[in-house]
Parts: C-alpha cells; structure tokens; sequence
C-alpha cells in the first residue's frame, strides 16, 4: 500500500475556530478520503499551535495560566474535528512532550552545526502575526499596515537562524520543482520575494518578554519563536512513526506561503537533513463582504451554526462546490442557502426520494435487472463514463469545485432521463413492452444514482452511507470497481422513500 501522509496547518490557539479554519479540515479531509478509496494508506494530521505572544496575552487577559488557557481552546478545536466528519489520524499540540523533544533537538543540531548564531538584533515587531516587520512593510505615509496590529520597536540581543546561506539553493530548488506549490502562480510570487536577498531568521524571544515557549536548549534566557517551533509539529507528529514522512502535502492558507512555508520550512528541513515535503497546497481566504474572516478582526462566522442547521455534508457539500482552491470565495448565508436548495435538496434529495418511491410504487421495493437498454439509457451511461473521465483527474487536480458540477450535471441528466420515461406512466400501461420499459428505468435510475453516491463519497461522507443504505447497496470491491456502470442494485430491497435534505423553512414574516 502507498502511503500518503497529509497535514493541515495547526491552528494558533487563541481564539474559537471560525469557518476558513473548517474549511481547510474539510478540503484536507477531502483529499483524505479520496486517497484512501484510491487505496492508499493515508496519515492525516492537525492539530494546535499553543505558544507564542498571543496566546500569552489572551491568557493574561483572562486570568489564567497560558497552559489553562490552551487546554481549553485546543480543546475546542479537536471538538470540531468529529462534527464536521474529520477523519484524521492524529492531532498534534505543540505543547506536548513528543512535539518539544524534537524541536529541542532540532536546535541543538543546528545550533552545533553554526547555522544559528548570537546578535544583537534592532526591529519592529507585530504581535499580532508574531513577526518582526521590515522598512518595505510600512505604507508610504510611514505607518504599518492595519494587519499588523500594535507595532513595536525592540532592541535586543537574539539568536539568528542561517537563512541567507540557503537563499540559492532554494531558489534552484524551486526553479527544478515546478509543482511544488499548487496553483502554480504561488510558486512563482515566492520566486519573486526570492529575489531580494533574505535576511536570517531571529528564532528566539528573552525570557522577560516571552515566557510561554520552548527553551532554546543552549541558552535557558530564550524561548524560541513560535514560527520555529510551529512548523516542525508535522515532522515531530510521525518522527517515531517509520515511513511516513516526509509530507505528501501540506495544505495552508495563501497568509502562511511566504515566508514561513515557502522559505524557513523548507530550509530548517534541509538544514536539518530531511527530505522535503512534496507539495504545498495552498487555498484562499473566505470573505465576508470582502474581508477576510479572521480571529484578529472579529468578523468570523461559527462554522457550527450551519452545520447545527443543514448538516455537516451540507455544509462540506457548499465549501467544496463553491471554492475554488487557491482563489478567494465569499461566504454568505444566502449563497449557502441557494446551493443548497438547488443542487441538495431539488436535484440529489428529490431523485433519492423518487427513485425509492418508484421502487417500492412498481416493483415491490426491489431493484429489477435491466432489459432492454434502448437509446436512453445508452446516452445516460455514456454521460456517466465521461463524467467519470473528468471528474477523478479533476479532483486529482484539487479542482473540486468543478468536479463537483460535472458530478451534479449529471445528477440533473438522471432526473431528465426520469422526467423523460415517466416511470408513472409506463407503470399504468397494460402493454407487456411498457412493463419491460418500466423496470429498465426502475434500474437505471438506481444504478446511475448508486455511481453519483459512489463518486460523492470523498465529499458527504455519511449522506453518501444513509443513500447506499438505503438503496440497499452492499460494498463490494475496490472504489473504482464501484465505480464502473455495472447494475450492482439489481435484487436489492429499498428502503421506504424519505426527503434526505429537507427544504429550509422560508424566513418568518417581520413583525409588525
Ligand atoms: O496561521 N479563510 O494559524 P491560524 C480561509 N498557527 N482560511 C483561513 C481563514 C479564512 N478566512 N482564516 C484563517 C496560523 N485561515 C498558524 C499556522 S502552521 C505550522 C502554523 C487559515 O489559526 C490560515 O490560512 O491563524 C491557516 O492556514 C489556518 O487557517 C490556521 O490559521
Ligand atoms: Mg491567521
């Protein structure tokens, strides 16, 4: 079996998770699931990213002390996980034991190498990205860009991590690796950053000012920065775990490509003398009112209102279809509802409900065997092999969101066909020839359902169960055998018919 290990970026734990952080789950779990029905053996990784100054700062502000005040919110975001249908393997804190020993180790590699050493360093600093700021960063009226937050000047003396050194053999190593980053303008705006020389990273913080961090293990009087220790948290999850790593992508928000994943992280990697991860997969922003949604600003939608709602598959159904990975896409309720209403509930919730009342109304509630596939139902199969074609190199191609409208288009070609037969004709017809009709639709309406569910699964994990459930479907081979057009329901008992996504109540009429 290939293994296949995937990572999500490990959420800074200060604040509640808000709906970009669950779509990046839900896109990674995606891509989880569709590995293991192509046959892989997939490790899937999250977790929180639990030091630094913010983290500090939120503690203080309530109170408490920062590992209490972590416990909780990490907690909260491992709730989640199992609300949305994560199906991670594992979910890593940055404060735990395994997490520091192999940051501590790290160091002190490095460190005996000579790539990091001590100076006095001079800088802006936000805390609000945990970041020193440089001249290039201000506005032309000198002043710092709002998403920085407070900015402060600091002059201290810090240990600095070699990055310059390594400046030339990233760029090469980018130029050979095209598809490293995907979509692939990134990695071209990281080719760009890359022409101006990099300056070396400061990868400590004194004690007086930071105290919630990993000691640098040559000098108790720092803490390290938390970037530092971050990234290492995919490698410390699997170190003990043969055969896992490297990476075969990381999937990031475009915030967190340059530089810490395009730049420190590749070359800690390299530094340290591991292999590289094989892609980064980078997505966009959800936005609301062209904003980005962010913990910073306040502007952030709980993911868990909608999923309370309409479901944790409609809700993965809605950001899978409407995002298209690395672009920006808004959310707004409206949007949600009108997908929902179109494609979940008319175009896959009513062929459900129909096909299993046709079922039960003409054949007893059991699938019949085809038996005359006249030129409908050649033209319905032929549009199944076709979108077929598209739609696994689609999501190959982390092009879910058009795979997803090939998959629905045929959906709507099923229920044309349905509309086209009339089932609840031929079913009061008295000719034997109507009766043969019949029971070829009643089949392939079934089977053409089963192969879109088939296809879904990746997508709405357990709408995609309850419908083979209900048809009656048993698993049987590989994904991709199921898959293939093959009236696998024939003999199969139906369930009774049922509304799967039930339409939204309309909104109740104001108040006088
Ligand atoms: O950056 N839309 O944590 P974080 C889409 N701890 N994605 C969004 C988003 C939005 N509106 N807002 C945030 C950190 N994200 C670091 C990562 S990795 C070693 C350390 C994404 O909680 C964001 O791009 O600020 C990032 O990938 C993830 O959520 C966590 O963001
Ligand atoms: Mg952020």
């Amino acid at each position: 079996m290939k293994s296949f290990y995937i990572t999500t970026a490990i959420d800074y734990a200060n604040g509640s998770p808000h709906l970009g952080h669950a779509y990046e789950k839900i896109l990674t779990d995606v891509i989880a699931r569709y590995r293991r029905l192509k046959g892989d053996q997939v490790y899937f990784l999250t977790g929180t990213d639990e030091h630094g100054q913010k983290v500090q700062q939120s503690a203080r502000q309530r109170g408490i002390a920062p590992q209490e005040f972590v416990d909780a919110v990490s907690q909260e975001f491992r709730d989640l996980l199992p609300k949305l249908e994560i199906s991670n393997s594992d979910f890593i804190r940055t404060t735990e034991e395994r997490h520091k020993r192999v940051v501590t180790s790290v160091l002190q590699q490095l460190y005996d190498r000579g790539d990091i050493y001590r100076a006095e360093y001079r800088g802006f600093y936000s805390t609000r990205q945990e970041q020193f700021l440089q001249e290039k960063d201000r506005l032309p009226d000198g002043t710092w860009p709002e998403i920085f937050g407070e900015v402060t000047e600091i002059v201290e003396p810090n240990y600095f991590f070699k990055l310059r050194d390594h400046q030339a053999w990233l760029i090469e190593f980018l130029t050979q690796n095209e598809g490293f980053i995907f979509p692939k303008y990134r990695q071209k705006q990281v080719l760009e950053f890359l022409r101006e020389p990099l300056n070396d990273l400061c990868i400590s913080r004194p004690r007086e000012r930071l105290e919630w961090g990993i000691p640098l293990p040559f000098d108790a009087g720092y803490v390290t920065y938390v970037w530092f220790d971050a990234l290492l948290n995919y490698y410390s999850a699997v170190a003990d775990r043969p055969g896992i790593w490297p990476a075969d992508w990381h999937v990031i928000g475009k915030d967190i490509l340059v530089p810490p994943h395009a730049v420190y992280w590749p070359i800690i990697l390299k530094v340290a003398g591991l292999p590289l991860p094989k892609g980064l997969l980078v997505h966009g922003w959800w936005m609301q009112s062209g904003a980005k949604m962010s913990k910073s600003t306040g502007n952030v939608l709980n993911p868990l209102d909608l999923v309370t709602e309409f479901g944790a598959d409609a809700f993965r159904y809605f950001l899978i279809r409407e995002m298209n990975v690395g672009q920006d896409s808004d959310f707004s309720r409206q949007l949600f509802l009108t997908r929902y209403t179109s494609d979940l509930a008319n175009d896959l919730g009513n062929l459900v409900n129909r096909t299993l009342n046709m079922t039960n109304r003409f054949a007893g509630g059991v699938v019949p065997a085809p038996e005359a596939a006249g030129e409908p139902e050649q033209e319905l199969r032929a549009l199944w092999d076709k979108t077929l074609g598209e739609y696994l190199p689609l999501c190959e191609g982390f092009q879910f969101h058009t795979a997803l409208d090939r998959l629905f288009a045929f959906i709507r070609t099923i229920n044309a066909y349905i509309e086209k037969l009339a089932p609840w004709k031929l079913g009061k017809s008295a000719d034997p020839a109507d009766a043969i009709k019949l029971r070829t639709a009643l089949a392939t309406m079934a089977e053409s359902l089963r192969l879109a569910t088939v296809a879904l699964r990746p997508v709405m994990p357990a709408a995609t169960d309850k419908i083979m459930a209900v048809l009656g479907a048993t698993a049987s081979g590989t994904w991709e055998e199921e898959l293939a057009w093959g009236h696998r329901l024939t003999g199969a008992k139906v369930a009774e018919a049922m509304v799967l996504f039930p339409r939204p109540a309309p909104p109740a009429p104001a108040k006088a």
